[in-house]
């Protein structure tokens, strides 16, 4: 097991771009429980989120908000807990990411 582990960390690194980073943070984070980039899950596919935040220059700095705090109500009745074990530098990476169209 460790060895499979380590070839493909290894195999990750080799081709890694700052978009798999990004990628590997979000699972990191834990993002990916709950997340995918191009379907809905527990909570809205990424690449919608940046749809409906596609030129609003207040999006990021409330998402950031938003995913450290938690919140309900603007995808549907399920909440998002707060995301407190992240730090805020990677929040902010990880906001960023997601309103690129998380590729
Ligand atoms: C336990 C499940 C869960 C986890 C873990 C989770 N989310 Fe969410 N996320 C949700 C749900 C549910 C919503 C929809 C909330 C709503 O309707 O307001 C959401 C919404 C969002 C939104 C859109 C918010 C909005 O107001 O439009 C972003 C961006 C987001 N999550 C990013 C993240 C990031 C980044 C992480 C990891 C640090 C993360 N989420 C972890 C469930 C989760």
């Amino acid at each position: 097991m460790k060895l499979i582990a380590a070839t493909l960390f290894a195999a990750t690194a080799l081709v890694a771009t700052n978009a798999m980073a990004n990628a590997d943070l979000a699972k990191k984070s834990n993002c990916m429980a709950c997340h995918a980039t191009d379907k809905k899950l527990v909570g809205p596919a990424y690449q919608e989120v940046a749809k409906k935040y596609a030129g609003d220059k207040g999006a990021e700095a409330m998402l950031v908000e938003k995913v450290k705090k938690g919140g309900t109500g603007t995808w549907g009745k399920v909440p998002m807990p707060p995301n407190a074990n992240v730090k805020d530098e990677d929040i902010k990476t990880l906001v960023k990411w997601v309103l690129a169209g998380a590729k």
